[in-house]
């Protein structure tokens, strides 16, 4: 029976109420005591042999016959005018089968060329030109044949220096204000306040795959493969600037090499790709390298933060003051720094101030938790400085100040078992058992704590559809992607253990418009707290058709029947016979069961949580630090795969590593011209880097979120690694560092209490 319900739909913080339409009723919530087969074991990856065999077909797999590969030409100024552009060159190149400029842009056909193809660049990297060509090498030759003038504008692309200029108010978004509570009185009633203030550096997804896209048509239906977290925004945003129905649009993402925020929307090259692709009647690919990607694409914003706290000796925070400005590139978001000082503690009088600042940098976007990790850096070093003002264990003060319901709307939350996380990260860590500081010669050895809170709650639209075939083997559809985290293995996971079928028989196909059915965007770490409770509804409905089935072939009440191990069995505990065997003597046929993902419960707040305990070695004599251990213990729910689980913790973990010690887009201040927009000069974690990673989690029942028990696990690993490590580092050292990255010049200069050297390079 469809039902039409209103729910409020969170995504990552940000709440909008919606109507959905539901099926079925709400099945009975699954804990960790259910006692579950299949759920909550390690299970390898379904596609694990297809990743590492090569079978497995991404984007940049497609090759599709009489392929015309599109090649941008991009901006090298961070701010200019184009005063002459000269395609004629590059035309006239034998395989080139169309250049684009501003000029002549509306002829590929799409509603926002304009917006693409633009007379004035404003950041590097920005689209000048696109080459078609017959291949990819007379396609970078055709771009050398682009004659372009520029006249050279000045950039701005330090926000600081922004806020100071009288004329650059434009550029100024904000302030975004939060406010609880009494500041003044906050601080009025605190013995003891801490004010520190905090630089974050911008940090590039790096994705494995980089965006890109193919596009073909058949007839008048486009089909478009293409690297994305949504394959229904593609589809929607195609439909639009392409002025075509969505029902002719098929929207493609098999497999996916990672996206962390970046891939949301279509981009430009998708829209593009189509466009051309209508345009010549060819197959068209256009796939970013990793510069374009670096340069071009987004990424976590550089921020400038104050953070004032107030406290009474007994270590009761009284009051929270947090400043910020986010650099938000081009036309970037002012992602929400503000959630950990507004959500973490419990604290009656907090104010947040957040002011975004456009800069001729790129746009700006999501990535893992966003906001967050940049304002946990901050919060969670601010709240360290003041456990040692007030000479208190920085994990006693933590657990003094515990909120136990949600700060900011006074809710009870859905489950949180954060104190858990603590003492048990506490414990493997040896945070009471052993020294906090250890000397070993140059070598000086010491711990640091710090506390993380996400969302992930998930909810509606979901929607799956399980089918048995008359072997007994399983379909599961949905249209949501696999970004590379497992999320086919758990969904197969979950309809087997709902059908009380073998894991192996269950297939998952994911990543397709053609499905048509409505699936959330892998980001927010939604995937599975979303997508998970409509598959096992819809392996809940297959299963009943099943049931009916049998009762109506062997004339037995369906209420006395159960499906188990692939046999359906009386209520007596006797074999009625095996799933195989009852649709083997019924011919071709196959079951579908359907199912929707139920609205949240009402009254809730659905949180993540993490505790981070690092343990880092600094080299006093050249200001190495390597992180010699962390410990990452999660409430995140129930845990349907341990092993899909320890990868998204050590990914996240090692991410937040890379951002917190070597990660970091270099700018040149004069020129706005990104340094490092690649591997070898933009450091991300090598394997050499890591140390020990302890993944772990607390599993608290959860009956309010969803009829699974589960929230996310998709970006709380990477918030409080950063503050966790700075706090280490100061226990260490003696001496706090407020800027990321923590590069061996910052702590060496840290340690000998020197300024590192001046240079026009900017973190920004
Ligand atoms: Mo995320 S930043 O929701 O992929």
């Amino acid at each position: 029976m469809v039902k039409v319900v209103k729910t409020r739909v969170e995504f990552e913080g940000r709440f909008r109420d919606e109507y959905t339409v539901v099926e079925g009723e709400p099945l009975e919530g699954w804990s960790p005591k259910s006692g579950l087969k299949i759920v909550g074991r390690p299970h390898p990856r379904v596609d694990g042999a297809a990743k590492v065999t090569g079978s497995a077909k991404y984007t940049h797999d497609v090759y599709l016959p009489g392929m015309v590969y599109g090649k941008f030409l991009r901006s090298p100024y961070a701010h200019a005018k184009i005063t002459h552009i000269d395609a004629s060159e590059a035309e006239g190149l034998p395989g080139v089968l169309g250049v684009y400029t501003y000029k002549n842009a509306a002829t590929l056909g799409f509603g926002g060329a304009e917006k693409v193809f633009k007379q004035e660049v404003t950041y590097q990297g920005d689209v000048v030109a696109l080459v078609l060509a017959q291949d990819e090498s007379v396609a970078e030759d055709a771009l050398e044949l682009i004659r372009v003038e520029y006249e050279p504008l000045r950039p701005l692309v330090d926000p600081e220096e922004i806020m100071g200029l009288d004329s650059s108010k434009d550029r100024i978004v904000g302030p975004k204000l939060y406010e609880r509570g009494d500041l003044e009185k906050g601080f009025a009633e605190a013995d003891v306040i801490v004010e520190e203030s905090f630089k974050t550096q911008a940090a590039l997804h790096n994705c494995m795959e980089t965006h890109g896209s193919v596009a073909h048509w058949e007839g008048d239906n486009l089909v478009v493969h293409t690297s994305t977290q949504s394959v229904f925004n593609v589809r929607s945003a195609l439909s639009e600037e392409l002025g075509i129905p969505q029902s002719k649009i098929r929207v493609v993402s098999e497999f996916m090499g990672g996206g962390f925020g970046s891939k949301f929307g279509a981009g430009e090259y998708t829209v593009v790709a189509a466009a051309a692709a209508r345009l010549l009647g060819r197959p068209v690919r256009i796939v970013l390298d990793r510069v374009e990607e670096n340069l071009a694409t987004g990424n976590r914003s550089q921020t400038v933060q104050w953070v004032k706290i107030g406290a009474k000796r007994d270590g009761r925070i009284t009051a929270i003051h947090l400043k910020g400005l986010v650099n938000v590139g081009e036309d970037g978001w002012v992602a929400d720094l503000g959630g950990p000082a507004k959500m973490m503690y419990h604290c009656p009088n907090v104010k947040v101030e957040l002011y975004g600042v456009k800069t001729n940098l790129v746009s700006s976007t999501a990535f893992r938790a966003p906001g967050y990790v940049e304002g946990d850096f901050a919060l969670e070093s601010a709240v360290d400085e003041l456990a040692r003002r007030l000479n208190m264990d920085p994990l006693e003060l933590r657990l003094l100040n515990y909120a136990t319901r949600d700060p900011v709307t006074n809710s009870e939350y859905s489950s949180k078992a954060l104190r858990e996380a603590y003492l048990k990260g506490a414990e493997l860590i040896g945070w009471r058992s052993e020294p906090r500081v250890v000397r070993d010669g140059a070598k000086i050895r010491a711990k640091g704590v710090a506390g993380a809170i996400w969302w992930g709650g998930g909810g509606p639209p979901a929607y799956a559809e399980v089918k048995v075939n008359a072997d007994g083997g399983v379909t599961v559809l949905t249209a949501t992607q696999d970004i590379g985290t497992g999320t086919r293995t758990a969904l197969a996971q979950i309809a087997a253990e709902e059908l009380g079928l073998p894991f192996s028989s269950v297939r998952v196909v994911l990543g397709d418009t053609i499905t048509e059915l409505r699936s959330p965007g892998s980001g927010g770490s939604q995937t599975l707290a979303s997508m998970g409770p409509a598959v096992r509804a819809a392996a809940h409905d297959a299963k009943n058709q099943l049931l009916e089935i049998a009762s109506q072939v062997y004339d037995v009440a369906k209420e006395r029947l159960t499906i188990r191990e692939g046999s359906i069995f009386r209520s007596d505990g006797s074999v009625l016979c095996s799933v195989g065997e009852l649709l083997g003597n019924l011919g071709d046929f196959s079951v579908t069961g359907r199912g929707a993902r139920e609205p949240n419960q009402e009254g809730y707040m659905v949180n993540t949580f993490a505790a981070q305990f690092a343990e880092v070695e600094v080299d006093t004599e050249t200001g190495t630090l390597r992180v010699l251990r962390l410990v990452s213990v999660h409430d995140s729910g129930m845990v349907v795969n341990p092993l899909t689980f320890t990868s998204q913790v050590e990914g996240g973990v090692i991410m937040g590593m890379g951002y917190a010690l070597w990660e970091g887009r270099l700018v040149d201040g004069e020129s706005g011209v990104v340094i490092n927009p690649n591997l070898n000069d933009y450091l991300v974690a090598r394997c050499s880097d890591v140390g020990e990673i302890t993944p772990t989690y607390v599993e608290p029942e959860d009956p309010h979120t969803n009829s699974l028990g589960v929230k996310g696990i998709g970006e709380p690993p990477i918030i409080g690694v950063a503050p966790a490590i700075a706090n280490a580092l100061r226990e260490a050292i003696g001496v706090r560092l407020r800027e990321l990255p923590f590069t061996p010049e910052r702590v060496y200069s840290a340690i000998k209490g020197i300024n590192p050297r001046p240079t026009t390079a900017k973190y920004l």
